[in-house]
């Protein structure tokens, strides 16, 4: 594939993230130093497809002027949707009902009449089996891993993570002493959807008592257990972390809201249902806080900074070397390309003989197993 580069487009997809905006401004200053020029997609695809919401077109010019001072803002300067995949767009059809329908071929037919040699896919996981798909369609695409979930494949970390472990250990810190003088059980669900990851640097980081985490069905006898067996030793309050896709071994995970067309199933519910059966069960007087989504806001930290930074230069330089159908990935101590066919649709889970949930287990954290 030729690499020669004029005009690259960029999109962000999802969930939002705290760093979005840093890899965007990464990319259209390190883009703009090779002479490139940059264009930003409204909201994922739909500044494409959605041409109600968007009659003018949903694409601008990025300018280094443009994103100046963006870098340590949450959100996205382009917005982002996860309603919109190109692969299956909810249209409306003439009978009223709603069907899935794969417009791939406008983004590519967009990005040949507008003379765009390539897209930077920003997302997690649906991104960038879109992003894949559009590779493989004939379009020249570079995918950045972005979640608060941290669930992607083939990176060591993803941006965003950080700063949502380093949110969720803040609010821990503010409920121990609470918690301790109420003689309390708290009660924190956080999300991440089907991975533990968020829950699980957050309880240690934090000084959880317990920890649920998808990857390990509990048994909440044995988590009633800690909390009576920390009683008996004078220590009268317990902190138990419960990630949004938590279940109990042989039980349900809590979902909210069934998928529909044009969205996956949302999780939510877990925290409640556990706080309600450990103050039955224990006789403590317990309480629910669900962080839900004050996890994807605010400004990234310095660590997802970086990350976004080196991830956005990266896939400019990926762009450059000619490389297409690539994710940009951690790979400590450097970032290197790993093919997004390996990355699309995988998800990465704690694993189970990971010495960070052997950490979690030496500290004395109960895990419900
Ligand atoms: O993937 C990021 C995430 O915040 C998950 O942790 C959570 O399950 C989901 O998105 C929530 O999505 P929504 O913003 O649609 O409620």
């Amino acid at each position: 594939m030729s690499s020669h580069i004029r005009r690259i487009a960029i999109c962000t997809g999802g969930g939002d993230a705290p760093g979005l905006n840093a890899v965007i401004r990464s990319v259209v200053i390190s883009a703009s130093r090779r002479g490139w020029e940059c264009y930003g997609i409204r909201e994922g695809f739909n500044g494409i497809l959605f041409h109600e919401r968007y009659p003018e077109g949903g694409v601008f010019r990025l300018t280094p002027e443009k994103v100046r001072g963006i870098g340590h803002l949450g959100g996205t300067i382009l917005g982002t949707t996860n309603k919109g995949n190109p692969l299956q767009f909810p249209v409306k059809m003439p009978d009223g009902t709603v069907r899935e329908v794969d417009r791939s071929d406008e983004i590519l037919e967009f990005f040949a009449k507008q003379e765009l040699d390539a897209l930077v896919s920003v997302g997690g996981d649906g991104s960038l089996t879109i992003a894949n798909a559009l590779h493989q369609k004939g379009l020249r695409v570079v995918g950045v891993p972005k979640t608060i979930d941290n669930d992607l494949d083939k990176t060591f970390t993803t941006f965003g993570f950080d700063t949502a472990v380093d949110f969720a250990s803040a609010c821990l810190d503010r409920l121990h002493s609470t918690a301790e003088s109420h003689q309390r059980v708290m009660v924190v669900e956080v999300m991440g959807r089907y991975a533990g990851w968020i829950a699980l640097h957050a309880g240690i980081a934090g000084g959880a008592h317990a920890v649920l985490i998808p990857e390990i069905p509990f048994d909440l006898d044995k988590v009633v257990a800690k909390i009576l067996r920390r009683d008996s030793l004078g220590r009268m309050y317990s902190l138990i972390v419960v990630a949004e896709g938590a279940g109990p071994a042989g039980g349900n995970r809590a979902v909210q809201a069934p998928a529909e067309i044009g969205h996956a199933e949302r999780l939510g519910g877990i925290g409640e249902r556990t706080a309600k059966a450990l103050q039955e069960r224990t006789d403590k007087d317990t309480r629910l806080v669900v962080l839900g989504h004050l996890l994807r806001g605010g400004s990234p930290t310095s660590f997802d900074r970086v990350a976004a930074m080196r991830f956005g230069t990266a896939a400019v330089r990926a762009l450059s070397e000619g490389h297409s159908g690539v994710m940009v990935a951690l790979a400590f101590p450097n970032v290197n390309y790993v093919p997004l066919a390996d990355v699309a649709g995988r998800m990465k889970g704690v694993p189970l003989d990971s010495d960070i949930l052997q950490t979690g287990r030496d500290m004395g954290i109960c895990f419900g197993d």
